[in-house]
């Protein structure tokens, strides 16, 4: 309980989402959202399939519109930027996004070798991207696929990889949406002990959305839950999984 304090005492605020609304017609799936991401902190977005959680992550990289609601980065009102502003900011934040999302048609080389080649802004023009390719394989251990095929790697496999298409940015900021969905318990159990890893190397701030009990008691310092368009309620897992609000106990059941 103490270490949730000091976190929200000391740290400051990487992320701030405030009062955000969207809705696709009569469907309104968030209502007044709001959620703070501290420097350095695992926070766990957890809510009902449909809820929203999906769409709010998206707004951060401004691949989602929003009805209202402030959301800054870093100090940066995302609303008030230019396209080429916003890209920018895009180079700061890792996503991964639900399923792996690698290209079918390109090696794990060239799916690595592609972000760096979409930000020369950040990394200047690269004649050789392939030290920077090995050292992201690297850090997810799987250097020796550099030269298979998305068709070649299991579902655990192809996971990492993803996850190394988003280090090689260095990102601050790394969301994760549902990183363990569809893996078995084992290789869940590796993806989560990657994810903690990169938070402690990297010093990265991360959002990770999970339906996964055991991923986010693991992962998390603190979680958010997402119940009717809303932060329903924020603490650490310990925190939650005492509640006696009903709405919170059908999580922890
Ligand atoms: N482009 C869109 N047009 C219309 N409705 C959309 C669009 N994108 C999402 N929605 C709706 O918004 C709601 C929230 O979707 P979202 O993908 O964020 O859910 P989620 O919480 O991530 O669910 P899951 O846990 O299943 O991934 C859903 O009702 C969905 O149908
Ligand atoms: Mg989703």
């Amino acid at each position: 309980m103490s270490s949730n304090k000091e976190l929200t005492q000391e740290k400051k605020i990487v992320v701030s989402i405030q009062d955000l609304f969207i809705s696709f017609g009569d469907n309104h799936v968030l209502n007044g959202f709001s959620l703070e991401l501290f420097e350095g902190e695992n926070l766990v977005v957890m809510g009902k399939s449909g809820c929203g959680k999906s769409i709010m992550i998206k707004c951060l990289i401004g691949l989602q519109s929003v009805d209202s609601g402030s959301i800054n980065i870093m100090g940066t009102e995302i609303a008030n930027l230019e396209k080429e502003q916003l890209d920018d900011l895009r180079t700061e934040i890792g996503f991964l996004f639900q399923g792996s999302a690698l290209y079918d048609s390109m090696s794990v080389r060239e799916n690595l070798d592609f972000p760096l080649r979409r930000h020369t802004n950040k990394f200047g023009v690269l004649n050789n991207t392939d030290a920077m390719i090995i050292e992201a394989l690297r850090s997810v251990g799987l250097e020796s696929a550099i030269d298979l095929m998305p068709s070649e790697l299991s579902g655990g496999m192809k996971r990492r990889i993803a996850l190394a298409r988003t280090l090689i940015l260095k990102p601050k900021i790394i969301l994760y949406d549902e990183p363990t969905t569809g893996l078995d318990p084992i290789t869940s159990k590796e993806i989560v002990l990657l994810m903690k890893s990169i938070q402690e190397t990297y010093k990265t701030s991360s959002i990770i959305i999970t339906h996964d009990m055991d991923c986010a008691r693991a992962i998390s310092n603190r979680m958010i839950l997402l119940i009717d368009g809303i932060a329903y309620v924020t603490g650490t897992f310990e925190e939650l999984s005492k509640s006696i609000d009903p709405k919170v106990k059908a999580f922890f059941k």
